[in-house]
């Protein structure tokens, strides 16, 4: 495939864009249960032009840009308010959660460098529940990641914790909540444990930093996660996740300025000038940092506290009716919107399948076997239409043998067989690498 010779009117390429897209899951119909956080249409068309308006500024520079500057500092100030931080408190925006993730271990690995000489081998000690982004950033950072495994209520075990600290130990990682089941980790003791050893402790709130504070205050029980924590030095938290602002913006905060310059790159050498940044990413795109701070303006206190609320209203409803499909549990006891459930009997890739067949999206779990939601106000209309397909598909998996698994049930099936984790990685390399092929 070449670019074009001649390229095509605006008006074609449009058109083609769009026929492309008609394949996409469509989440408008909230038959999407992730990847997708939408809070109106009010509210995306004035993150479209907030994204519009900076689209061609260059976060990169602060000083060409200070409109950028404002708005990230602003942003950032609101969110470590919200986050019980301090007058200390400061951070960066990123990308997304991964590159907040990455820069909490980077920060803690240039830490170690500087105030842990003897530390030759860095660990970085998670919950094996805690998002892959912290394998990626210990695969990419030179990182041994130590894995803490969760209790019954899929929680860290903090007294397992504490045996796997080791003199190597750089950064004691928790979640509020975590991914797969939505249960928040015992920060404090998660935390009071990296204290006890003057280790760094970092909450990754990707998911719950925009909602937890809500739910709180609407009278939730809440465990405690986040700055007002003694011992929490950084907590990651997406605004483009129930923050709702436009893909493209995480923020990583930290307690204090300490922390944060272990994570800024500097190189005053360069022929090209003086070059110093503070994130992964070189260009930093103005569009996702103006329209982060136009959706904090925007949603206001008021706005994301009825979000909160309209979320828990259709979590709660989502997961009583799912509980009383005879054969469904919930997994532990979610704090928020996300979470997962198994099936008792049969297989629940299976389940997944027929619920495929419906037209519903939902992630799959593992360790143990399950479906998972994430819910956004998108879904308001469909709880029951839901819960009925459910309701019928589970009746049908329990039935059904599962010798004809197809599509992601015997992806599945077929991934648990293989004891070698390494190579089960590797084939799910090889499945992208074939998958990214044009004609594919
Ligand atoms: C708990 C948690 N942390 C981190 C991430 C990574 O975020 P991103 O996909 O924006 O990189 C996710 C994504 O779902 C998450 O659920």
């Amino acid at each position: 495939m070449k670019i074009p010779e001649q390229g095509m009117s605006p008006q074609q390429v449009m058109e083609q864009l769009q026929q492309a897209r008609s394949g996409d899951a469509d989440w408008r119909s909230g038959r999407t249960w992730s990847l997708v956080y939408w809070a109106g249409e009010e509210h995306t068309e004035l993150l479209k032009r907030a994204y519009s308006a900076c689209f061609s500024e260059n976060g990169l520079s602060p000083l060409a840009f200070p409109s950028l500057k404002r708005f990230e500092t602003e942003v950032l100030a609101m969110a470590a308010d919200m986050l019980g931080g301090g007058p200390d408190s400061c951070g960066s925006l990123t990308s997304g959660g991964t590159e907040s993730i990455l820069m909490a271990v980077k920060s803690a690995r240039q830490w170690a460098r500087a105030e842990r000489p003897h530390v030759t081998s860095p660990e970085l000690l998670l919950p094996i529940t805690a998002h892959p982004a912290f394998e990626k950033a210990a695969h990419y950072l030179g990182v041994k990641p130590v894995h803490v495994p969760v209790g019954k209520d899929f929680r860290a075990d903090v007294a397992a914790a504490r045996e796997l600290l080791s003199d190597n130990t750089i950064l004691v990682v928790g979640s509020a909540p975590s991914f797969p089941q939505g249960v928040v980790d015992p920060i404090e003791e998660l935390a009071a444990l990296a204290a006890g050893h003057g280790l760094p402790c970092h909450v990754d709130a990707c998911l719950g930093g925009f909602l937890l504070p809500w739910l709180r205050e609407l009278g939730r029980e809440i465990p405690p996660f986040d700055f007002s924590v003694p011992g929490v030095t950084s907590i990651s938290a997406d605004i483009h996740k129930y923050g709702f602002a436009a893909k493209g913006a995480s923020c990583i905060l930290y307690r204090d300025e300490q922390l944060r310059r272990h994570q800024y790159f500097a190189y005053s050498t360069w022929p090209g000038g003086i070059y110093v940044s503070p994130t992964m990413t070189g260009t930093r795109p103005g569009g996702a940092i103006a329209a982060a701070w136009a959706c904090l303006q925007h949603l206001g206190r008021k706005g994301y506290l009825d979000l909160a609320r309209r979320i828990m209203d259709l979590s709660d409803r989502l997961r009583k009716g799912i509980a009383a499909i005879e054969g469904l549990y919930i997994f532990g006891q979610p704090v928020a919107s996300v979470f997962g459930f198994g099936l008792e009997e049969g297989n629940v890739y299976l389940l997944g399948e027929l619920m495929e067949q419906r037209g519903w999206h939902l992630d799959r779990l593992q360790d143990p076997p399950g479906l998972h939601l994430m819910v956004t106000p998108v879904h308001e209309p469909v709880v029951q239409p839901f819960l009925d397909d459910l309701a019928e598909c589970t009746r049908q998996a329990r039935e059904q043998a599962d010798e004809s698994l197809s599509g992601m049930a015997a992806v599945y099936g077929m991934m648990a067989t293989i004891d070698d984790r390494s190579q089960a990685d590797a084939m799910a390399i090889e499945f992208l690498s074939q998958l990214m092929k044009p004609e594919a």
